[in-house]
């Protein structure tokens, strides 16, 4: 039988029918090393050492517009804010990347997240509490969706009866982030995202005029690196990015970490007589499951990698999920197995574009699980999840537990 083509294997992970496990398609790409897809003028990058060497390289760029960019009309209103124009620091390259992301540094701290330990922990138990008072509950709906978007509504000091305006734009803007899956090019996510920069403009204003100087946008207000600092849509853009960024890459850790605890019942025991284990449960599921499965970047120039060529202007997809999978970087790599002596995954990536608010995700990730390992009494599965349609932030839709009761 003759090897699937590239464009094959792409259709095979494109067709919803793989969402449930994309995992031997991506052995079947990286038994074939980086695969050009001519069709598509991008190659795919699946081993682990070749997604981390390029994710440092500097002859690819993070601006994925140059790529994108010929088919592409401006999809926004005449009358949406300016802001919305203005590009996330995600899809930058230096020195405007290394700039903003600076000055948003000071001002998302590690301290900055390490004081919201209580807080996160007090939501958790609510929702936990909240939830269980059914006799199955869905885990996304009940814990993993609210907890990421309160809880940065909350570190930028968004006022508590507007959160839910924030539920809904998000809800709305994911299929901007999956970058994989909008149909038809519908653009759904527009609606949400001008209503949310109109918002956050505003918000910006008020708290400009009155400084509360105990929440984020205070302190990214007040963020200031040699005399340099954000201006008003620079500022207005990366709240958005931190509310966009943060929230379906959260859900599905939580998610993900509960479902594969609940298929290894070994584990989640371990883990509720040892809440020291979370950690380590946190980035095995990052590895085994990742939230994020692939990230891309724009060739600027000719790229040898491997025996495979990529010509400068064409599109490189590092498949972090298959790299994650990799033989050569984890042994028996398919085992979800937070006990193993050394995890290596490139979940929040790597180089200058890694993920700013990783401690932030380690910090809701570690709190949730501990928390549903250690009040949900015996927590079981009630039928094999079902999935959104989503390639890269591939994640159930739904995860229905049964429970005798919360201690
Ligand atoms: C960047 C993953 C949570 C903010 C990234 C990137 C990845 C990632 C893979 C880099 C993409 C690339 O190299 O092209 C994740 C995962 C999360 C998570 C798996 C949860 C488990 C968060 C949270 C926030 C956040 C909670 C903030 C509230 C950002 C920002 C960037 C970023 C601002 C851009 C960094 C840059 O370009 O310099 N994230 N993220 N992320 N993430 Fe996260």
């Amino acid at each position: 039988m003759s090897h699937p083509s590239g464009i094959q294997l792409v259709g095979k992970l494109l067709d919803p029918a793989s969402r449930a496990d994309p995992y031997p398609i991506y052995a079947e790409f990286r038994a074939r090393g980086p695969v050009w897809v001519e069709e598509m003028s991008t190659l795919v990058v699946t081993s682990y050492r070749d997604c981390e060497i390029l994710l440092r390289d500097q002859r690819l760029s993070a601006e994925r517009g140059r790529f994108f960019q010929a088919d592409q009309t401006d999809p926004f209103p005449a009358d949406a804010p300016a802001s919305v124009r203005r590009p996330w620091f995600l899809s930058l390259d230096p020195p405007d990347h290394t700039r903003l992301r600076r000055l948003v540094s000071s001002a998302f701290t590690a301290r900055a997240v390490a004081r919201m330990e209580t807080p996160v922990a007090r939501l958790v138990d609510d929702l936990i509490d909240r939830a269980a008072e059914r006799e199955t509950f869905d885990v996304v709906a009940g814990l993993a969706y609210s907890l990421p978007v309160t809880v940065i509504c909350r570190m930028l000091g968004v006022p508590q009866a507007d959160e839910r305006l924030f539920h809904g734009w998000s809800a709305q803007l994911t299929r901007l982030l999956d970058g994989f899956s909008d149909p038809g090019g519908q653009n759904e996510w527009v609606g949400g995202m001008v209503e949310m920069h109109r918002y956050v403009n505003e918000l910006v204003a008020d708290r400009r005029k009155s400084p509360r100087g105990d929440d984020l946008i205070s302190e990214l207000l007040a963020a200031e690196d040699g005399g340099d600092v954000l201006g008003h849509d620079e500022l207005v853009s990366t709240i958005v990015l931190l509310l966009v960024a943060g929230h379906e890459t959260t859900v599905n850790l939580i998610a993900n970490g509960v479902l594969a605890l609940l298929r290894n019942p070994g584990h989640l025991a371990a883990l509720r007589a040892d809440p020291g284990m979370a950690p380590a449960v946190v980035e095995e599921t990052l590895r085994y499951d990742p939230p994020v499965h692939l990230t891309a970047r724009v060739a600027g120039e000719d790229l040898l990698v491997g025996q495979a060529k990529a010509p400068e202007g064409s599109l490189v997809i590092l498949l972090l999920a298959a790299a994650h999978r990799d033989p050569e970087a984890n042994q028996d790599p398919d085992r979800f197995d937070p006990s193993r002596p050394q995890v290596r995954h490139l979940g929040f990536s790597a180089g200058p574009h890694f993920c700013l608010g990783a401690p932030l995700a380690r910090l809701e990730g570690r709190l949730a699980l501990t928390a549903f390992a250690r009040r949900v009494r015996e927590p079981e599965l009630v039928a094999d999840p079902p999935y959104r349609e989503h390639i890269n932030l591939r994640g159930v839709s739904e995860l229905r537990v049964s429970h005798a009761g919360v201690v």
